[in-house]
């Protein structure tokens, strides 16, 4: 057993799986959707992942595309030899009988992600998860607000699909932003008319979720941030603070900006924290979030493997 094993087994309590790709689609331009099938103890220990929840994957094995495919500006980058595992959320989890099927929705950045984007159906894929802590829902909230931005997508997909199924009776919204159109981790958006009555995006529809998009340059939805969009969407609402809840996943800089609203309206938030993971299990100490301690002004220095990386809003110190 190696020190990855030995570390997860006895430390972690999380698997090491070999799992097989199932499933994968280009949904648009750098976006993709990704199946990766769990069996025997890999599909037990999936089959309750959480959303923000996230796992570590090895593709170092996985073949560059051809030279002729590598995007211009990721060219130099392709060549970099992939030490490290890299992290990935879920934007989709179903179990059924002895298996389990974890989708994610990636964006190709990297040497890491150009690899993954050629990764067909059969291939084995070395996992280690599930990692960190995920959302929190709240069955007595009566209001959800989700808010996105950009490859932030995959866990509140994955959040509005649990909140819709574990807690009918609350009301769920999404917010979605880019800097540009295509910039929007989303397949096609919905027609005019389902965007007059507030669906825009189909991969919340298909949760009875009523969505927005925004986009900086106006190319779609409302013309400017997303935390705009949504701050003017929540002055005309009547919502009551303390039944209200948001989640946020997406830039530190929009996190620190919902942070904002959500501490002036006294409104519960929780926010999903993005750092470079080099172990994603809490020993390398190479992902640490500031975090103000309870009460008072001193802060700690959390791990957002381990202790995140979803955070309570109030408790983070954003560096942006
Ligand atoms: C908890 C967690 C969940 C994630 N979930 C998803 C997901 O669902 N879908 C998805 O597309 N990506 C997700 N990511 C980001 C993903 O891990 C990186 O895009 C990936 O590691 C890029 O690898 P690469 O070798 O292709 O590119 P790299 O060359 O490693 O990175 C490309 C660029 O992105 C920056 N970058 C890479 N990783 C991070 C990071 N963690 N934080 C800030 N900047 C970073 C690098 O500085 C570089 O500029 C997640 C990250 C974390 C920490
Ligand atoms: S990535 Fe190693 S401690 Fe968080």
């Amino acid at each position: 057993m190696n020190i990855e094993q030995e570390a997860i087994k006895t430390k972690i309590g999380k698997g090491l799986f070999d799992v097989i790709v199932c499933s994968h689609k280009q949904i648009r331009g750098q976006f993709f959707r990704l199946g990766l099938e769990f069996t025997g103890a890999g599909a037990k220990a999936f089959s309750q992942v959480r959303p923000g929840q996230f796992a570590q994957l090895d593709l170092s094995k996985a073949a560059l595309p051809p030279a002729e495919k590598i995007p211009q500006d990721l060219c130099d980058a392709a060549g970099r030899k992939i030490l490290l595992r890299r992290p990935f959320s879920f934007c989709d989890v179903t179990a059924s009988g002895d298996k389990t099927v974890v989708e994610i929705l990636y964006s190709v950045v990297g040497p890491a992600t150009l690899r993954m984007s050629t990764l067909t159906n059969g291939n084995s894929v070395s996992v280690i998860g599930p990692l960190g802590n995920g959302f929190s829902t709240f069955s007595d909230k009566k209001t959800a607000l989700l808010i996105v931005g950009g490859m932030g997508a995959g866990p509140l997909i994955h959040l509005a699909k649990i909140l819709t199924a574990d807690c009918p009776t609350t009301e769920v919204v999404a917010f979605a932003g880019a800097k540009t159109k295509n910039e929007l981790p989303f397949e096609k958006p919905l027609d005019k008319l389902a965007q007059g009555i507030g669906f825009s995006l189909a991969e919340f529809a298909s949760y009875g979720v009523q969505s927005f998009m925004a986009t900086d340059d106006g190319s779609a939805g409302f013309a400017g941030p997303v935390t705009e969009c949504f701050s003017d969407w929540l002055k005309r609402s009547e919502l009551a603070s303390r039944d209200t809840i948001i989640y946020a996943c997406g830039p530190e800089a929009m996190l620190a900006k919902v942070a904002e609203i959500a501490r002036d309206r006294k409104i519960d938030c929780q926010v999903s924290m993005e750092r470079m993971m080099a172990c994603g299990i809490g020993l390398c100490q190479s992902c640490p979030v500031e975090c103000k301690m309870n009460g008072s002004n001193e802060t700690i220095y959390k791990l957002c493997c381990k202790d995140g990386p979803v955070f309570d809003s109030k408790q983070v110190v954003f560096s942006s």
